[in-house]
């Protein structure tokens, strides 16, 4: 530990500076929405309402993703720490904060001081996660970040010594192309002696896929729904969530999971804001989410692509789910 006391940042510095201004973000919607399968981009689906339905799925019996990711973090955090040596954690997208902590005994076990810096979209997570670490970790500096980590990498310090942690599989739910550009601009901002902790959800038997998606509780079709009163809200929408079902399935060829809203009846939208009218027939799909399955080939060569390699690879007996420590290339 380098001595620094525990410091929460300025509120300035917990401000969302994301260059996306809301402009923006409605024309995005808009053209996401008129495109021949509309989709609306899943950072909606994030409001404090989404949040906490997030939270739920994680301790759902068929969403394996999140207690398999624990379980492998609790064997291996030893390992990992040992391996990166760092001085500067970085979670991105941290939620409620609970994996990095896993992390933090390590350290802690190992006599290693660290900062600890946060980001994450939801301001209130943040912060009463960095309350509660701030608490129960004295001996580590925590900083937040309000911010989204496409657009706000630049905001995380310096490179060197640093171990940026992505959990949850959450790399899974870019595009493609938006991973391109996650791991190119990622991977410009690491040293030789920095690291990326990525959990990635891996391929496997759809039908096992499947329910993880369509929960018989119905928790993940509430979550896929509130994205629609997400847009009433900040769009003057007039979706009726209760005139549109949850429809989740895995697509082999490109290995995600896509969630879909399929309207039940033939009905007009508005969303004032952006002046948009959808006319949507009866059984017409809205994509929600894509969520990505990997397995240790397709993550290299998608990582080969932004000169990042697997050096160590941390999965659970049943290989349900990994963790990849990843490193720049060395020429
Ligand atoms: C956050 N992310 C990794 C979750 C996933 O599994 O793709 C989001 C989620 N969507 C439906 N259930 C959970």
């Amino acid at each position: 530990m380098d001595g620094s006391p525990l410091r929460k940042d300025a509120p300035e510095d917990l401000a969302p500076r994301s260059s996306t201004r809301p402009i923006d973000e409605g024309a995005a919607l808009r053209a996401s929405l008129l495109q021949e399968l509309p989709e609306i981009p899943a950072r909606y689906l994030y409001d404090d309402t989404g949040s906490e339905l997030f939270e739920r799925i994680t301790g759902l019996s068929v969403y394996y993703q999140t207690r398999t990711e624990i379980s492998i973090l609790e064997s291996r955090a030893a390992d990992i720490v040992a391996h990166a040596h760092p001085r500067q954690l970085v979670e991105l997208g941290s939620g409620a904060g609970r994996k990095i902590r896993i992390l933090l005994d390590s350290l802690r076990a190992d006599g290693r001081g660290v900062t600890c810096t946060m980001l994450d979209i939801n301001e209130l997570f943040l912060l009463q996660s960095i309350d509660r670490l701030s608490v129960d970790y004295p001996e580590f500096a925590f900083r937040g970040v309000v911010g989204n980590f496409m657009t706000d990498l630049g905001r995380l310090g310096p490179a060197g010594g640093r171990l940026v942690v992505f959990f949850a599989g959450t790399v899974g739910n870019l595009h493609p192309d938006e991973r391109r550009s996650f791991f190119g601009e990622l991977s410009q901002r690491m040293d030789d002696s920095d690291a990326l902790l990525l959990g990635v959800d891996l391929v496997k038997d759809p039908a096992r896929l499947e329910a993880a998606y369509d929960d018989p509780e119905g928790v993940t079709a509430a979550f896929n729904l509130n994205i629609l009163s997400v847009l009433n809200r900040r769009f003057a929408g007039d979706f009726d969530p209760s005139a549109f079902r949850h429809r989740a399935f895995y697509d082999p060829e490109n290995a995600w999971i896509e969630m879909r809203l399929v309207a039940k009846r033939k009905q007009d939208v508005r969303l004032g804001a952006i002046d948009l009218e959808l006319a949507l027939d009866a059984g017409a799909e809205i994509r929600t989410e894509l969520s990505c399955k990997f397995t240790r080939a397709s993550l290299e060569a998608s990582a080969a692509a932004a000169n990042l390699t697997i050096d160590r690879w941390y999965t659970d007996p049943d290989d349900l789910f990994a963790l990849a420590l990843l490193r720049r290339r060395r020429p």
